[in-house]
């Protein structure tokens, strides 16, 4: 079960102020559940772990088999909540070094549409030549310009290739269940699709095919992911005391620090495999907390390497930083440095387990920023697997709701997403956009 620990955060709140935050944070959980707060049409993701079932977890396994079985390499097209997700897990769960391995034991995965950079589309197309390719769609409004574009490019390569049937028994879209473009492509042209719900937003998508079925075709096991989603989904509801509810106390405790004047947080692990959950948790709490000028600025580090880069910021730069560390109770594997003497000056460690060099790094590091004031969080796994990736995913969405709602915004809706793209749409010249896209060029022309 997810650990959380407040006790290094004193160096910035005392535990009395993070304790007041307490009772609000679990007022907020409650709206949680009751749905009375903002944003309430999207509070699908609170009870989706309990809610999956039996038959939707087949039915994502047997067409990631069909996929499987056709693809040696799977392209999962999607941007920002449907993308990182299934990312971060694949990263968590996934072999480093696949790369080199020259037996597989199933498809490589690989991610497109998340950019619109020529370069990274023309070399995944080099490499796809000779292997053979299946592609999943993942966008729920079936518009995002930068899938949408990479997914045309596939489709494009994979008609080409195998011709439209063959194609046909390749692509997955994951997409609204009526609207968008993605939508009437796929019913038009007889794609498998799979449903996201309505209100599911984007970044609490991962436990929706969103998130499962890229991670069924990569061969990992969803039914225990789920199944820790599940878990953590009772043990963060409303009915948990304070002192056993690590998402209301790690809200309560982000709350009260911002509060203080603590402005960034920082996630950060010791094991490089979780990287790619600190960018799939800057999309959950970027995009949930900041608006109406208010909102912790997410940012993360990968330890220790980020020692050697953004450390001395860290121990003695502008003092608003706090720090949450993502610590692994136990090593999937057993290593111990080499006995070979002391010539490089390591006899010290000689025999030693690195998880325990590594846990020493993570206290003395902690001790350290607190001592050059950075207040620190624990959020601890028992270990990096399925299961407990799976509750982490929900303890973050847990704790990112109710900090939302601690703050005062709603955490379910994005509406500064929409600047840009409008901008992007006009400069482009999309009908519609042709007038604003001269007022932009004129702009441009003046700078
Ligand atoms: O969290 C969100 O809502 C966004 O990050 C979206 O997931 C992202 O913009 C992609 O949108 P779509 O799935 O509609 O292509």
């Amino acid at each position: 079960m997810i650990g959380f620990d407040y006790s290094m955060a004193t160096a910035g709140v005392p535990a009395s102020t993070i304790e007041e935050f307490g009772g609000r944070a679990e007022a907020c959980n409650r709206m949680l559940e009751e749905g009375t707060g903002a944003g309430a049409d999207f509070l699908g993701w609170v009870t989706l772990p309990g809610a999956v079932t039996q038959a939707q977890l087949q039915a994502m396994e047997e067409a990631a088999d069909r996929l499987r079985a056709v693809a040696e390499v799977i392209v999962v097209v999607g941007i920002g909540g449907s993308y990182l997700g299934a990312r971060a897990v694949l990263e968590a769960l996934g072999d480093p070094f696949a790369l080199l391995r020259r037996e597989r034991s199933g498809p490589d995965v690989v991610f497109a549409g998340q950019n619109v950079s020529e370069d990274y589309l023309y070399a995944l197309l080099v490499a796809l030549e000779g292997r053979s390719v299946g592609v999943i769609a993942v966008s729920k409004s079936g518009t995002t310009t930068e899938p949408a574009i990479a997914f045309r490019i596939l489709r494009g390569e994979l008609e080409r290739r195998y011709g439209k049937a063959g194609a046909r028994e390749r692509i997955v879209a994951v997409t609204d269940g009526c609207r968008g473009v993605l939508r009437e492509l796929a019913d038009r042209e007889g794609y498998a699709t799979f449903v996201i719900p309505d209100d599911v937003g984007g970044r609490y998508s991962v436990l929706t095919p969103v998130g499962l079925l890229p991670l069924a075709a990569a061969g990992v096991d969803i039914r225990a992911l789920v199944a820790g989603a599940r878990d953590m989904e009772a043990a963060t509801a409303s009915g948990v005391s304070f002192a056993n509810n690590p998402a209301v106390r790690y809200a309560a405790a982000r709350n009260a620090l911002y509060g203080a004047g603590y402005k960034v947080e920082i996630l950060g692990s010791y094991e490089p495999s979780l990287h790619y959950m600190g960018e799939w948790w800057k999309q959950l709490f970027g995009e949930s907390e900041g608006k109406e000028g208010r909102g912790i600025f997410p940012a993360s580090v990968t330890l220790t390497a980020d020692l050697h880069s953004m450390g001395q910021y860290i121990q003695e730069g502008e003092r608003m930083l706090f720090e949450t560390i993502v610590s692994v109770d136990r090593p999937r594997y057993e290593l111990r440095v080499a006995e070979a003497g002391d010539e490089d000056g390591l006899g010290y460690l000689a025999g030693r387990r690195l998880s325990e060099v590594n846990r020493m790094a993570e206290a003395g590091v902690a001790l350290a920023h607190c001592d050059g004031g950075v207040p620190n969080l624990r959020v601890s796994i028992d270990r990096i697997d399925a299961y407990c990736i799976g509750e982490l995913i929900y303890f973050f969405e847990r704790a990112c709701g109710i900090s939302g709602y601690l703050l005062g915004v709603n955490p379910f809706d994005q509406p500064g997403v929409e600047a840009y793209k409008r901008n992007v749409f006009a400069l482009l010249d999309k009908p519609g956009y042709e007038e604003e896209g001269r007022r932009l060029r004129e702009r441009l022309r003046g700078l």
